[in-house]
């Protein structure tokens, strides 16, 4: 759990990022129509809930800092017996006063009143940008005397760069969870078993551990599928022979995980399935171990590509001088992605990866990233050997950076060939 005080401390750094005379507010999550009248799984805004945590939609978080004063206002939906029959129970107006240690608590529907007060001695207006809302563009509306509006977002996400210790408690639950799930699912799979049922056995397990969620689509990508990145049918028949890939990681209490293992269909790896792999996997071992403060993941990026394209050579994959391949982009078509991103409430956490002068972030201490080399070999690629066409491996973990180096919060859940294909046994 994440403590009052906690979310208070974060409201003061944010509120010393402020303009004086600054009126700055973050709406909840829209709650989103999945079809006609049916919606999908309420889940909050994060930079929302990193401020506060509120759970409920309909709501709304205020500052209102002057030269003397910073105010944090709460908005709720009140309580409405009707409502609650159907939704469920809201905290409502007076619960949330003893909850929440902000300043003042209001009922939603006194939004518009309020925030039109708050606005009269005010020349600077905070919201976020890119949430694309009608309540922006109605505050805005009300706005007509401000004269700067500025993205609240991006002083929000820079406090997101770095994680609490209560923080990354949440963030090792979920990887927990996480790791049964994927151990499970090495055991589960088999020739003749849909992809969908590995996925509901995943997510059956993130459940039963108490992760109410997933922090993003599971992928479980068998054979070709793995080459495409994004796969989320997870619906063909997994065959003899085949490799399959899972990316799934749960949320738990907010908090993501995101990790990425590629077992053997039949549970014992093909000899041109492990040379691939192994590519992969010493790949990622050498860059996370070069995890440590002041490192830059753009030096992760050029070190897996030229780890990447010297095994693809050797493989006979790739022909020619490692540094031409790499400047002509011609290792892009096996491995088209990023070392990894930033993780904590997002699985891509939203926070930046460089200062306003456009220099990078290097990594410092209580940062969380992925780290997720990958090799991806279309079936139809004719101008590689036969016997690796059809195979994608990506294996991801999730890495804390600490102040002596780094830390791998996933590095026990099963990587080694050995260790999958025993678990398989
Ligand atoms: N699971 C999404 C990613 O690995 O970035
Ligand atoms: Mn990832
Ligand atoms: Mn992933």
């Amino acid at each position: 759990m994440i403590k009052e005080s906690e979310y208070k401390k974060r409201r003061q750094k944010l509120s010393k990022k402020l303009h004086n005379n600054s009126l700055g507010i973050v709406f909840s999550s829209p709650l989103k129509v999945r079809s006609n009248d049916t919606h999908y799984p309420y889940r909050q805004n994060s930079n929302f809930y990193y401020l506060c945590g509120f759970r409920e939609d309909n709501s709304a978080l205020v500052f209102s800092k002057t030269k003397d004063e910073f105010k944090t206002i709460l908005f709720v939906q009140k309580k409405e017996p009707s409502l609650e029959l159907w939704d469920g129970k809201r905290l409502g107006v007076e619960a949330s006063k003893q909850m929440f240690d902000v300043d003042e608590v209001y009922a939603y529907d006194e939004f518009n009143q309020k925030i039109k007060e708050l606005l009269l001695d005010k020349n600077s207006l905070y919201t976020e940008f890119d949430i694309g809302d009608e309540r922006i563009a109605s505050v805005l509306g009300m706005a007509k005397n401000i004269y700067t509006h500025h993205n609240i977002s991006h002083k929000i996400q820079k406090l997101r760069l770095i994680k609490s210790k209560s923080e990354i408690t949440l963030i090792k639950k979920a990887i927990k969870i996480t790791k049964k799930a994927h151990h499970d699912a090495i055991k589960f799979a088999k020739v003749g078993k849909y992809e969908y049922e590995l996925q509901a056995n995943i997510e059956y397990t993130f459940k039963k551990y108490g992760a109410y969620s997933d922090a993003y689509t599971t992928i479980v990508a068998s054979g070709n599928n793995a080459n495409t990145l994004h796969y989320i049918k997870n619906t063909k028949k997994m065959k003899e022979g085949e490799l399959v890939l899972i990316d799934a990681g749960c949320e738990y209490e907010y908090y993501a995980s995101d990790i990425t293992r590629t077992i053997p269909v039949n549970g014992v790896f093909s000899k041109a399935q492990k040379e691939l792999y192994s590519l992969v996997l010493d790949t990622q071992l050498k860059i996370i171990s070069m995890i440590k403060p002041d490192a830059k993941r753009s030096a992760l990026q050029e070190e897996a590509e030229i780890l990447l394209v010297k095994g693809l050579k050797k493989l006979g994959i790739l022909r020619g001088k490692t540094k031409e391949i790499i400047e002509q982009k011609k290792h892009k078509k096996y491995y088209p992605h990023g070392i990894g991103h930033w993780m904590g409430l997002d699985v891509h956490d939203m926070a930046p990866y460089r200062y306003k002068n456009k220099d990078e972030i290097a990594l410092k201490n209580r940062m969380v990233l992925t780290i997720e080399p990958g090799i991806y070999i279309d079936k139809k690629d004719k101008s590689v050997p036969k016997k690796y066409r059809g195979i994608g491996v990506r294996i991801e973990d999730n890495i804390l950076v600490t102040k002596e180096g780094y830390k791998n919060l996933s590095a026990k859940i099963a990587k080694s060939i050995d260790e999958i294909e025993s678990l398989a046994r």
